[in-house]
């Protein structure tokens, strides 16, 4: 594909990036945006044009990012695609807060727009502290920056997006006085991912699959994202997040919606959003007395990763010696409708975990317990393991004989995955997300009304755990967490594969 030559003057756009000297954009715009250049997958008139409020010249800020690339980027650098980076790059120094500035970046971008050709249209990217979406929104509303005639505007917004139902609803209204549904972006960056874009096609290409996709051959389903990195420099932000809002009300939600959907009408944006929603919305109803017994918080003390010592969370540079705040959590929940009634899905997700993976797995029933599973006492179920990171591709485990010996019967596992660096937090999940948005393809972003579900699902755990005397630290970095984790599925029968 050659967009760069290919496409036309509605997809030209000027991309604008508040937060131009941040973290996010050091580290993953830039090198998501050059990779595009590489891969000639952006318009052909198209300005990036970078909000900061630092005093800096362009050609400062475009040294600066040269740098950013040089460390970041999974392309090397070369001097003729940074050229062509460079050439679309502009810095623009102002302050966002202060209201009175936004009618100069209008002029500016208004210039540009005649020398760029880029048609009025702007892409408007808030990579900045969630604080201040409202003010920006507001800045490009009053001075007149959203509407022009016969041209788009597109806002992209990043997690997380509220901290709660209301404070959601609340930012969502104030966005849409100024943006409509349509043309809002909520990044998740888990669906930019390539494994779990590919759940669909595993699931709606594969005969074998769909047919038994269901409670009647579905033992339970595990989604596992655990992080080896603890809070780093984050714990201003993740202290008063913790794992709930920062990977089960999104990521994990997400991930849910997509293995228990059912198949869209067609492929179309709305459709498949659609059927998302409908599986949050699915969720039973989960009172505290349920998440008495299907919920474990859980907080990391010290420990080990990798052979080398590490702190408690409560130890981190920034979080009270007394920190309430969970690291990790573990829940088991069903999905009432007649594919999932009675298939129950555990989800489990923490920091400084011994070992750091995203994997979804699939346990199918065992066969009835006469033949092969009465004589040899078979104890390995069917699994489909859908790797998303590190490694990529998808395992199954089945049984066949042991050619080793007379009548023996193993597990097979048949792997198609393999190691790949750039399935973690990487600039190649945004190359993707920002590909779709220029070309105003939403699918991979959360409608609303998922991410308001997702919401009023997450806010019952919080509140539960609000009210509820953790003896924290509970788990040593390194391990696998708490060991109510693994008596929660103990319960069950079950175990949490770790294959
Ligand atoms: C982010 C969370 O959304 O996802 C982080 O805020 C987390 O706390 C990260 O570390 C995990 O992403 P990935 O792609 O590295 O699994």
């Amino acid at each position: 594909m050659d967009l760069l030559e290919n496409m036309t003057d509605n997809l030209s756009a000027i991309l604008v990036i508040f937060g131009g000297t941040g973290d996010l954009t050091h580290r993953k715009l830039i090198p998501a945006l050059y990779n595009l250049v590489i891969d000639k997958l952006l318009p052909k008139n198209f300005s990036i044009v970078a909000v900061g409020r630092r005093n800096k010249t362009e050609e400062e800020y475009k040294s600066d990012m040269y740098r950013s690339l040089q460390e970041h980027s999974r392309n090397k650098v070369d001097e003729r695609h940074w050229r062509k980076l460079a050439s679309m790059l502009h810095y623009y120094q102002f302050d966002f807060t202060d209201l009175k500035g936004y009618e100069g970046l209008k002029n500016f971008l208004d210039t540009l727009d005649k020398e760029a050709n880029t048609g009025g249209n702007r892409v408007f990217y808030l990579a900045v502290a969630p604080e201040h979406f409202e003010t920006i929104v507001h800045g490009l509303h009053i001075s007149n920056m959203t509407k022009k005639h016969g041209s788009w505007s597109r806002l992209i917004i990043e997690k997380p997006f509220g901290k709660d139902l209301k404070t959601a609803r609340k930012l969502n209204n104030k966005l849409l006085e100024v943006f409509d549904e349509n043309s809002i972006y909520r990044i998740d960056h888990y669906l930019g991912k390539e494994m779990i874009q590919n759940i669909m096609v595993l699931r709606f290409c594969n005969s074998i699959f769909e047919s038994i996709w269901n409670n009647k051959f579905i033992d339970n389903v595990q989604i596992s994202l655990t992080e080896k990195l603890g809070v780093g420099n984050r714990s201003g932000y993740y202290e008063h997040s913790g794992a709930i809002r920062d990977m089960v009300q999104s990521h994990i939600i997400q991930i849910l919606s997509l293995v228990a959907m059912e198949p869209p009408i067609n492929l179309k944006t709305d459709s498949i959003r659609t059927e998302k929603q409908k599986v949050i919305e699915a969720i039973e109803d989960i009172t505290p007395g349920f998440l008495k017994n299907n919920v474990v918080f859980g907080q990391y003390g010290k420990g080990y990763i990798d052979g080398i010592p590490v702190p408690g969370y409560r130890e981190e540079p920034k979080v009270p010696a007394d920190s309430n705040t969970e690291t990790f959590v573990a829940l088991k929940l069903h999905i009432n409708n007649f594919r999932w009634a009675g298939t129950p899905f555990y989800i489990r997700t923490g920091k400084r975990m011994g070992s750091g993976s995203a994997e979804i797995v699939i346990q199918f029933k065992d066969l009835p317990n006469i033949l092969y599973f009465k004589d040899k006492e078979i104890q390995d179920p069917n699994l489909l393991v859908l790797r998303i990171q590190p490694n990529i591709g998808v395992f199954f485990q089945f049984n066949t004989k042991d050619f080793t010996t007379y009548d023996g019967i193993v597990p097979t596992k048949m792997d198609t995955s393999h190691f790949s660096a750039k399935q973690g937090n990487t600039p190649e999940a945004y190359e993707r997300l920002i590909y779709d948005i220029l070309r105003g393809d939403a699918t991979l972003f959360p409608r609303w009304d998922e991410v308001e579900a997702a919401w009023s699902f997450a806010d019952r755990i919080i509140q539960y755990r609000e009210n509820k005397i953790s003896q924290f630290p509970n788990y040593d970095a390194g391990s696998m967490g708490p060991v109510a984790a693994f008596e929660l599925l103990a319960r069950d029968g079950r175990k949490w594969w770790n294959i």
